[in-house]
């Protein structure tokens, strides 16, 4: 029997979890078992959402999905946007849930202590799009958004699926900030939307000078 479970958890770190993520994983959502760098290329996965705000206990229909080729693998949660990516607010999964009822292919984890905190494949079959939904806690929290991990193959993936931002209804303000993300499997990593603000500030910087 022991011999069993070490075999089964050698499999699971080999294969990558094709069974879905680590509950471990929650916190980063990075698939170490993967053993490899998340891709840097232009993705050809979103996350889009069909409301873009939000009650509180209200729900958000949110579609995962391949744009080209198919996904294997996903992990999805839903954050909170911040003006302060080092205070904490966006550590954790808000809201919870729900996945179409005999999916194959989803399972609902637990994760920051929710029941249904994050949505991930259970199998490995290929997929091009799925729709779940998010109810959000019974009090707002502010601006969120989803962030996914989308698995093309046991080394191809990427780790900054973002939708846009989705705010309480009657919130005006404007959009708070997508935070960093894990892309690296021996640190952290740039990534995409903080590049892109490195671009505009560059060109605005040689815009200004008149060049
Ligand atoms: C991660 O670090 C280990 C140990 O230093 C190294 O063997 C491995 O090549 C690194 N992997 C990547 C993807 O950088
Ligand atoms: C962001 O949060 C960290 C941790 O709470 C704090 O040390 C830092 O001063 C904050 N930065 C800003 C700009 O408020």
């Amino acid at each position: 029997m022991l011999s069993f479970v070490v075999i089964v958890c050698t499999i699971g770190a080999v294969t990558g979890y094709a069974s879905g993520p680590p509950t471990s994983a929650c916190a980063d959502m990075y698939p170490t078992g993967h053993e490899t760098n998340a891709q840097t290329g232009t993705p050809y996965f979103e996350i889009t959402t069909a409301e873009n705000t939000y009650s509180a206990g209200g729900t958000v229909t949110v579609t995962l999905t391949a744009t080209s080729n198919y996904y294997e693998g996903v992990f999805v949660q839903a954050r909170r946007a911040t003006s302060n990516c080092s205070d904490g607010t966006n550590d954790g999964a808000v809201g919870s849930f729900t996945i179409p009822n005999g999916d194959t292919f989803l399972q609902l984890i637990s994760c920051n202590g929710i029941a249904g905190g994050a949505v991930a494949h259970k199998t490995s079959s290929h997929q091009t799009s799925k729709t779940i939904t998010w109810t959000a806690p019974a009090q707002t929290v502010g601006q969120i958004y989803f962030r996914g991990v989308f698995v093309r193959n046991e080394e191809t993936f990427w780790t900054d699926i973002f939708s846009s931002v989705v705010k309480p209804t009657g919130d005006t303000s404007t959009d708070l900030t997508v935070c960093p993300v894990r892309t690296t499997l021996n640190g952290s990593g740039a990534n995409r939307p903080i590049a892109i603000v490195i671009l505009l500030s560059t060109i605005i910087t040689v815009l200004s000078r008149g060049v």
